[in-house]
């Protein structure tokens, strides 16, 4: 599974992940800037924060409760797209999933 992560720099970070694996550990496996998931997905830093772009996001399952509540405490601006990099959990279908990386996490 190929996915891109966009910096606010512009700067493309394009990762090889394993089904099963959630975006926060491919991107944390690659050292791709920008995602500090300082709880390790635990789903209590909000540090994990990504912008995820079409067609994907329509893909996802919505957030549970408990995303949804962290999402209101995530650095950058909280978009519609926003979502918790750590809760996405990678399956082949989202093959060439894009998102964008806020500028800070903190
Ligand atoms: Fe902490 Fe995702 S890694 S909320």
């Amino acid at each position: 599974i190929t996915v891109t992560l966009i910096a606010a720099t512009g700067t493309e970070c394009t990762v090889q992940a394993r089904p099963g694996q959630s975006l926060m550990q491919a991107a944390i496996a690659a050292n791709a800037p920008g995602i500090e998931a300082d709880c390790g997905g635990l789903l209590t830093c909000a540090t994990c924060h990504v912008y995820v772009r079409e067609p994907w996001h329509a893909q996802l399952p919505p957030p549970s409760a408990d995303e949804d509540s962290m999402l209101d405490f995530s650095a950058a601006e909280r978009r519609p797209n926003s979502r918790l990099s750590c809760q996405i959990a990678l399956t082949p279908a989202l093959d060439g999933l894009v998102v964008d990386v806020p500028p800070t996490q903190y």
